[in-house]
């Protein structure tokens, strides 16, 4: 993967993006409406990136900042590409983002078997705060509600705070 590029996502970018989510999330994928409304939120309190791979749209993720708070609303990437990093570029990017709006702490929902999602998150400072039952439906399994505080102007990393900032997989 040589040419990974971060960028804003533009109702351009929904026929891939909706193609990957209903790959990733199957019953649980978000619709075009959804995304069109939330995307109708930036920059005012969202803020939404898709990761391109020499031009090709390998993975997305959405941050809500309001009030001081921030939440990772979504982060997905294409199972081909799994462990590459991309997660982490993303997810890297939305934690810069809620600092720089001035968030000192960012939630976020994972499903309770999503063993995958959850070592990134640790990974990247978030600690268990929570379980919200049936969270997500139709299938009704639990959520764990994870919280990363912010405590700078900008995230240096993995590990709550006291990495390098690098955050590659595999580094
Ligand atoms: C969860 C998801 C976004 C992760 O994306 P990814 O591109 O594979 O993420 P990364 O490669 O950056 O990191 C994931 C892995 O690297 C680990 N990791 C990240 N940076 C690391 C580092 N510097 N050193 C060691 N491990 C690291 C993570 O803990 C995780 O470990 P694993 O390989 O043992 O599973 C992706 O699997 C996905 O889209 N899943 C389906 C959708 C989904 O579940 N989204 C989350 C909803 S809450």
């Amino acid at each position: 993967m040589t040419g990974l590029r971060l960028r804003t996502m533009t109702t351009g970018d929904l026929d891939t993006v909706l193609r990957l989510e209903l790959a990733l999330f199957g019953e649980e994928a978000w619709s075009r409406q959804m995304l069109v409304g939330e995307l109708g939120q930036q920059p005012a309190t969202r803020r939404y990136l898709v990761a391109e791979d020499d031009g090709e749209i390998v993975g997305y993720a959405g941050l809500l900042a309001a009030g001081g708070q921030a939440d990772v609303l979504t982060i997905a990437v294409d199972a081909a590409r799994w462990g590459r990093g991309v997660g982490s570029a993303l997810l890297r990017q939305l934690l810069a983002e809620a600092a720089e709006r001035g968030c000192t702490e960012v939630f976020l929902e994972v499903r309770a078997d999503n063993a995958r999602a959850q070592r990134l998150y640790r990974w990247w400072g978030f600690a268990d705060v929570g379980i919200r039952r049936g969270y997500y439906q139709p299938s009704g399994t639990d959520a764990i509600v994870m919280r990363r505080p912010l405590t700078g102007p900008a995230p240096t990393g993995p590990g709550h705070g006291d990495g390098d900032g690098s955050g590659e997989a595999g580094a």
